[in-house]
């Protein structure tokens, strides 16, 4: 497995799960565009970064305009002379149950996760069709973030699990039209004790620290970030792919897939279907 040299942006890096990642992605020899958008924090994760021996640059902005995203591409390679791994991480919630769900709930979440994907990939890959059709060796990773919400359902995330299996949807599809390119797609649902979790008061408890601090914590942000150093690692051959992380536990999910069929020769009858699929 190999990181070093290689120039990575993590979106949404300056507390939580980026902030995990982008140290750790850092420590392990790649040089990183830490983005939010909130500037202060980010710079923050820069100093760390650097403090521990790493190179790191600062990017803030919302990741789901489209000049963002142009911008972090530009910046990497302005900076570090390439680009070689893109992680989508920044998002937000605004849980509600569904009847009560106002437009700008929705719209938000959405924005924030589907066109957060969507908008800094594009110009990433662009960036790398560029360099694979210039005769360049590509060996490009984008990991995305999904989450058990998009993947299985969790009342009151409407807004939320559609954004979250949407982004597991563009996985695929960017892998299929990526690979050509040499890049690779994958994404990680995470489980971890973060902000976005504090806020949900069953979480909280339930992700809480251990009283031993010298016990592994299960619920660390930081136990997710070697999945996502490992797939953006130039040595990484998977694509296509979506996992979960949590605390020791890594696991491969399985698409959405054919369970059963009933096929006749013509077309069916509502009242035959509903014999036959009961
Ligand atoms: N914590 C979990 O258990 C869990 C579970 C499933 C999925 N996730 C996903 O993991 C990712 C990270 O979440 P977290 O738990 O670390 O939460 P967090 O709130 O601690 O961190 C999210 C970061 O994204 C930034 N951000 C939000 N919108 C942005 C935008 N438009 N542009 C740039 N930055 C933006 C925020 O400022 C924040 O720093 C999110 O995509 C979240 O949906 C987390």
């Amino acid at each position: 497995m190999t990181l070093a040299g290689r120039v990575a942006i993590v979106t949404g890096a300056a507390r939580g799960l980026g902030r995990e990642h982008a140290l750790l992605l850092g420590a392990e020899g790649a040089r990183v565009v830490v983005n939010d958008i909130d500037a202060e924090p980010a710079q923050m994760v820069v100093g760390e970064i650097v403090a521990a021996g790493g190179e790191a640059v600062a990017a803030p902005g919302d990741v789901a305009t489209w000049e963002t995203g142009e911008a972090l591409v530009d910046l990497a390679v302005e900076t570090y002379g390439d680009l070689h791994v893109l992680v989508n991480n920044a998002g937000n919630v605004a849980d509600r149950l569904l009847v009560n769900m106002t437009e700008d709930d929705w719209d938000h979440v959405v924005r924030s996760h589907l066109k957060g994907h969507f908008v800094p990939t594009r110009w990433a890959a662009a960036y790398w069709r560029q360099r694979s059709k210039g005769g360049s060796e590509v060996r490009a990773s984008v990991v995305c973030t999904t989450s058990t919400s998009g993947l299985v359902g969790n009342p009151g995330q409407s807004n939320y699990g559609a954004a979250k299996a949407g982004v597991a949807a563009f996985t695929v599809v960017a892998a299929a039209e990526l690979g050509r390119y040499g890049v690779r797609v994958n994404a990680v649902a995470p489980l971890a004790r973060t902000r976005l979790t504090e806020s949900v008061p069953a979480l909280a408890e339930r992700m809480a620290p251990p009283s031993d601090p010298g016990a592994f914590d299960p619920w660390h942000p930081a136990n997710v970030s070697p999945l996502v150093a490992w797939l953006a690692s130039a040595g990484c051959e998977v694509t296509g792919k979506v996992f979960l992380a949590q605390g020791g536990k890594v696991e491969l999910f399985r698409p959405w897939s054919v369970e059963a069929t009933v096929e006749k020769d013509g077309r069916w009858t509502p009242a035959e279907l509903g014999e036959r699929l009961r």
